[in-house]
């Protein structure tokens, strides 16, 4: 499932010890697994290899431009979601024709951005972004590439913040004002209606939703009476962080191919988390374990600004010393140097004893952990490395002070 495992209590990635890399370098630091990523990219592509499909990695989850270069390798697409994301997405050499664009906010520098670099289409969120989108290719001569992002209105399991397939949630538009889109579609003469978008949370583990949210889609398409090429099912693949027992690429796959097989439809993905939530360490540094009160506290070099999952989400995150040299087991909370009570990794969690100096790891820390990084409190961000069988190699540096300031006009 991934390449971390402890090998007589030491933390092994793929062939190198992360104490290795830990105490050669600052902390914190991100390490990922290259074969990890590669692996559940293959696995998912294999998954669906007996249908037409593009896997477009959603970028949000991590866009390091070097774990991005790896993908663009392996063909994937990706999912963007700003013109900074589609910046880089091209920049790591993913084909603009393999690029799709959502999100309910686009600007007009942005939507001019991916018409001229001919992305393959927008999931477009409401009426208003069509018209512009429609308006913008107009004005630039071209034909803009559209699918439409519908909100299916099911039921979701995950946290109420990354839920994103109900009614009352931001994204898409209900299958009626889509439908009146497509009745409608000979009044936006500069836009040509190839799909249907759908994403209708983050790390869902459960099949059920997708392929209740998947048959209304195809219901709806049906109807519509209209050939269309694309049906793009989204991300939200869950993963384990703890005990939960998410689908697998190949039962997801087996529930969702039988509804679209027979409807000539070419299925986007856009897996996030999948591909690198479980490739993706934090390695931290024990600062000091201090007593008050009735706790004891572990603080830690990282900060809610290096991986902000607990504190936004009270997401779990595994915790384990990367070297298990005790026996004895404590429960302590895991904390931050960040001037806030919510800058904690684990509250009252039982880990083997450690001692200042120690190095943690922070698991499944791969998705959602870079990309939502900050500089709060004036924290540089931290460095990335990549393990590559036996080898490791530096893929961001930490950053410096002088980065903290850079564009300040003082
Ligand atoms: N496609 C769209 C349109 C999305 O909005 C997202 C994620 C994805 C694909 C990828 O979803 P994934 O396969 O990674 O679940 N920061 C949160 C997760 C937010 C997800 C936002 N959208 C977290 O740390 O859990």
């Amino acid at each position: 499932m991934h390449d971390f495992h402890y090998l007589n209590g030491e933390l092994i990635c793929e062939k190198v010890k992360v104490n290795d890399i830990a105490s050669q370098s600052k902390t914190p630091l991100y390490l990922y697994s290259r074969k990890t990523v590669s692996d559940h990219y293959r696995k998912l592509n294999t998954a669906f290899s007996s249908i037409p499909h593009l896997i477009c990695y959603s970028l949000k989850a991590n866009s390091n431009i070097y774990l991005l270069k790896l993908l663009a390798e392996m063909e994937a697409g990706a999912d963007v979601t700003s013109g900074g994301e589609l910046f880089k997405a091209l920049l790591s050499g993913i084909a603009p024709g393999k690029i799709v664009y959502a999100g309910v906010g686009k600007t007009q520098d942005e939507i001019t951005y991916a018409l001229n670099k001919g992305i393959l289409m927008f999931n477009v969120e409401s009426i208003q972004e069509l018209h512009l989108i429609n308006e913008i290719a107009g004005r630039m001569k071209k034909k803009a590439a559209v699918a439409i992002r519908v909100n299916p209105d099911v039921e979701v399991e995950t946290h109420a913040y990354i839920r994103t397939g109900k009614s009352e949630d931001k994204f898409g538009l209900t299958i009626d004002i889509a439908d009146n889109i497509f009745k409608k579609r000979d009044s936006f003469h500069n836009v040509e209606l190839k799909g249907v978008h759908l994403h209708i949370g983050s790390q869902i583990t459960s099949v059920t939703p997708f392929t209740e949210s998947i048959r209304k889609v195809v219901g709806f398409i049906e109807a519509l009476n209209f050939e269309l090429k694309w049906l793009n099912i989204g991300g939200g693949l869950g993963i384990i962080y703890r005990d939960e027992k998410p689908s697998t690429a190949e039962e997801f796959a087996q529930a969702v191919i039988p509804l679209v097989k027979e409807r000539g439809l070419k299925i986007i993905l856009e897996p996030g988390r999948f591909i690198v939530g479980n490739a993706g360490i934090l390695v931290t540094k024990v600062l000091y374990v201090k007593e008050s009160g009735s706790r004891t506290f572990i603080v830690v070099d990282a900060g809610m600004n290096d991986l902000i999952r607990p504190s936004l989400y009270g997401a779990y995150h595994e915790i384990k010393p990367v070297q298990m040299r005790e026996s004895e087991e404590i429960a302590a909370d895991i904390v931050g140097p960040i001037c806030e009570t919510g800058d904690f990794f684990a509250r009252d969690r039982k880990i083997l004893k450690v001692k200042s100096g120690d190095f943690l790891a922070i698991f499944s820390a791969g998705a959602y952990g870079f990309s939502m990084a900050s500089t709060y409190n004036s924290r540089p961000r931290c460095s990335e490395f990549l393990v590559e069988g036996d080898k490791f190699r530096l893929i961001r540096e930490r950053e410096q002070y002088e980065d903290l300031i850079r564009g300040e006009i003082y």
